[in-house]
C-alpha cells in the first residue's frame, strides 16, 4: 500500500530531549497488555483427530470453488501438535497475553451432548504451557468453527442455546486458571457473510428477513453465553466479546463532524454492538427493516444486553463521515475510492485513525469498564529474502501508524487496557486460504518452520520499551 505517513515525527524529537521518566507523547501506560491473537480453525489443523467433529468451515473449505486454491484448514499451522513452538514464539516476543479460540467441535463434536475429554485436554495443555511461560490466556469461545451437526446452524434458535451450554461448560472447566473469556468473534462475519452474502461458511444467500433472524440468534448466543459463563465460572471471571463494529472517522476534527461520526457508529451497528450495549434494537433499525425485522422473544433483549466486564474490538478499517444537516440521519458516510491505499486483502483500506475513533466513540456512547483491541494487523506483500527473512516494511508501516493512534487513546485516558496483534503467524485466512497472510512470523507450510519477520522484531522492541518505536 502506498502513502502511509507517520505521526511520530516531532514527538520522537521531544522525547529524546526529555529526561528519563518524563511522560511524553510516545509511551503506553505501565502494565499495558501487549499480546498476539489466533483462532482455532486458522492454526490448529488436526481436523479429524482425537474425536473432533466437523465444523461448517471443514464442509465449506472442502466444497470446490469456495476457498482460494481449494485450501483447507486440515493441517494449517499444525498448532494442535506444535503449540509448544507457538508458546516459545510468544515468549521470545515478550508478549504478556495470548488470545486463542476454542474449537467447539473438539469439545462437543456434534455441538451438544457428551463432552469430548481429549478436546478439553488440548486446551488444558495449551493453557498450562502459557501460564508456565508467564503469558496470560484470553479465550474466544466461538471463532466461526460451528459444529456442522447442529441442524440449521445459526438459522436455528436452538443453536444459541447450544452455544450457551458449551460456553458455560468450558468456562467451568478453565476458569480455575484463566480469567478472560470472549463469547463470540465478529458477529457480522458469521451471520451476514455466512447467510446473506455467502462468502463465508456456510455460504448461503438467504432473504434479508431470514438473515436478520440469523443476526438475532448471533447476539442471543452472545447474551445467553454471558449468562452461562457467569453461572458456571469461578468468581472473578471476566466476560466480554470480540466484535468488529463498523467504525467511522470524522472527516475533519471539529465538534460537528465528531458528533456525526459518533452517531453513525451507534446507528450503523444497531443489529450487533448497539443491541448488546443497550439491550434493545434501535427504532431506526426496526423501522428500516419493517416486516423483515427479527422475531424477538420475551427475555431475549435482557440476555443480549447482559452487562460485560470488558469490550474488545477487532480493528482493521473504517470509513470517513461528515456532518450533513440535509440528511435525515444528520451525517453522510463518504465512500472509499478504489485507488485509496489498501493492503493485499481487498477490503483492507489503510485507515489508522479507526483505532482512536472507534475506542473514543464506544467510550462516549456506552462507557464499558475496560476496552481491548482484540485484533489489529494486515496482510502484506511478503517475500522471503535470500537470507531467509521476510522484510515486511509495509506491515511495519501499517502497524506503526495504527499503534500511534492507539497511543493517542491511551494518552487521552480512554480505558484501553491491551492490544492483540493479528496474527502471531501466517495462517488459514478463510475464503482467501493461504493467499493472504497476516502473520508477524512467516510459516513455511511445507516444513512448518516459523521465522520472525521484520514486524516481529519491531513488535518485540515496542513491547520491551512499552512505547512507540
Ligand atoms: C478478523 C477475523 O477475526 C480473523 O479470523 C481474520 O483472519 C482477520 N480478521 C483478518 O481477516
Amino acid at each position: 500500500a502506498a502513502a502511509l505517513g507517520t505521526a511520530l515525527g516531532s514527538g520522537a524529537a521531544q522525547a529524546q530531549a526529555a529526561p528519563a521518566g518524563t511522560p511524553d507523547s510516545l509511551s503506553f501506560p505501565p502494565g499495558f497488555l501487549w499480546g498476539c491473537a489466533t483462532a482455532s480453525y486458522q492454526i490448529e489443523g488436526a481436523a479429524r483427530e482425537d474425536g473432533r467433529g466437523p465444523s461448517v468451515w471443514d464442509v465449506f473449505s472442502h466444497t470446490p470453488g469456495r476457498v482460494a486454491n481449494g485450501d483447507t484448514g486440515d493441517v494449517a499451522c499444525d498448532s494442535y501438535h506444535r503449540y509448544p513452538e507457538d508458546i516459545a514464539l510468544l515468549k521470545a516476543l515478550g508478549v504478556k497475553a495470548y488470545r486463542f479460540s476454542i474449537a467447539w467441535p473438539r469439545i462437543f463434536p456434534e455441538g451438544r451432548g457428551k463432552p469430548n475429554q481429549k478436546g478439553v485436554d488440548y486446551y488444558n495443555r495449551l493453557i498450562d504451557g502459557l501460564l508456565a511461560a508467564g503469558i496470560e490466556p484470553h479465550a474466544t469461545l466461538f471463532h466461526w468453527d460451528l459444529p456442522a451437526a447442529l441442524p440449521g446452524g445459526w438459522q436455528n434458535r436452538d443453536t444459541s442455546y447450544a452455544f450457551a451450554d458449551y460456553a458455560g461448560y468450558m468456562a467451568g472447566r478453565l476458569s480455575d486458571r484463566m480469567k478472560h473469556f470472549m463469547t463470540v468473534n465478529e458477529l457480522l462475519c458469521f451471520t451476514d457473510l455466512g447467510y446473506l452474502t455467502g462468502g463465508k461458511a456456510p455460504g448461503l444467500k438467504l432473504l434479508q428477513k431470514d438473515a436478520n433472524q440469523v443476526r438475532h440468534h448471533g447476539v442471543l448466543a452472545h447474551g445467553l453465553g454471558v449468562q452461562a459463563i457467569r453461572a458456571n465460572a469461578k468468581a472473578g471471571t471476566l466476560v466480554g466479546l470480540a466484535e468488529n463494529p463498523s467504525i467511522y472517522v470524522p472527516a475533519i476534527e471539529t465538534p460537528e463532524h465528531i458528533e456525526a461520526a459518533k452517531k453513525a457508529m451507534r446507528d450503523q451497528n444497531a443489529m450487533f454492538l448497539t443491541a448488546i450495549m443497550e439491550g434493545r434494537y434501535l427504532d431506526s433499525y426496526l423501522s428500516a427493516q419493517g416486516s423483515d425485522a427479527p422475531v424477538v422473544k420475551a427475555g431475549d433483549m435482557a440476555a443480549i444486553g447482559s452487562p460485560l466486564d470488558f469490550l474488545s474490538i477487532n480493528v482493521y478499517t473504517g470509513k470517513m463521515v461528515r456532518a450533513d444537516p440535509a440528511s435525515p440521519t444528520g451525517y453522510a458516510v463518504l465512500p472509499m475510492t478504489g485507488e485509496a491505499p489498501r493492503m493485499p486483502s481487498r477490503w483492507l483500506y489503510v485507515t489508522p485513525e479507526v483505532i482512536y475513533w472507534g475506542l473514543r466513540a464506544i467510550h462516549e456512547l456506552w462507557k464499558p469498564k475496560a476496552l481491548y483491541i482484540s485484533e489489529n494487523g494486515c496482510s502484506a506483500d511478503d517475500k522471503v529474502s535470500a537470507d531467509g527473512k521476510v522484510y515486511d516494511t509495509d506491515r511495519v508501516m501499517y502497524l506503526r501508524n495504527y499503534v500511534t493512534h492507539l497511543q493517542r487513546a491511551a494518552r487521552e485516558g480512554l480505558p484501553i487496557r491491551g492490544y492483540f496483534l493479528w496474527s502471531l503467524m501466517d495462517n488459514f485466512e478463510w475464503e482467501d486460504g493461504y493467499t493472504k497472510l497476516f502473520g508477524i512470523h512467516h510459516v513455511d507450510f511445507k516444513t512448518q518452520k516459523r521465522t520472525p519477520k521484520l514486524s516481529a522484531d519491531w513488535y518485540r522492541e515496542l513491547i520491551r520499551v512499552n512505547r512507540l518505536v
